[in-house]
């Protein structure tokens, strides 16, 4: 135990507080808490982009971080295909890679849904009452899968760290 590894494990623990505790606030504060205040589903859409705007400034920061110290983690199991294949850390280890792949791609998928071309759609109300419906349909699944596999990924976190 060193203190530089401390400081690598803090970092990736305080990144990981911001990435899962800040998508779950807006989920089931933010986002409940709008629905009280206006019936137009063009401005809580349009409310929730600026959240959701807003959060990224620290959100995709915080999952770069994630992957930066958790490479860092790893680096010496990198060098040993053999740990990694036949061991069950290494083979968690390989499912969280993987599990984190898929949150990016979900994650990226949920962002781009939201392209500024989309939201200016919105805002000057060039969209269909059903065309936003499916739209917020479509956002609120992709959020959904991010947030399910967050919180599997600090599943698989518990599991290695209990020296699964
Ligand atoms: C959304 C992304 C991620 C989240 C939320 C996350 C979360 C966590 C948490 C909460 C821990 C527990 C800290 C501890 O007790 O050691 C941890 C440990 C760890 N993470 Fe991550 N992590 C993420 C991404 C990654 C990635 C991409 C890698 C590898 C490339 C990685 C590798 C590790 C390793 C090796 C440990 C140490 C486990 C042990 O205690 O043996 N993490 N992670």
């Amino acid at each position: 135990m060193t203190m530089e590894q401390a400081v690598i494990t803090w970092i990736h623990l305080v990144s990981a507080a911001i990435w899962v505790g800040g998508s779950l606030f807006i989920g089931a504060v933010i986002s409940p808490l709008l629905k009280t205040m206006t019936t137009s589903v063009e401005e809580r859409l349009q409310f929730m982009i600026k959240v959701g705007r807003r959060f990224n400034k620290i959100a995709i920061p915080s999952l770069i971080i994630l992957i930066g110290t958790g490479i860092y983690n790893s680096v010496s199991f990198f060098n040993n295909p053999d740990f990694l294949l036949s061991s069950s850390y290494g083979n968690f280890l390989i499912i969280k890679i993987i599990l984190v792949v898929a949150l990016i791609i979900a994650y990226a998928v949920h962002v781009r849904i939201i392209r500024k071309d989309v939201e200016e759609k919105i805002i000057s109300k060039q969209l269909s009452e059903t065309q936003v419906q499916r739209l917020r349909k479509k956002i609120i699944i992709l959020g959904e899968i991010t947030m399910v596999l967050s919180v599997a990924v600090l599943f698989i976190a518990a599991l290695l760290d209990a020296g699964a």
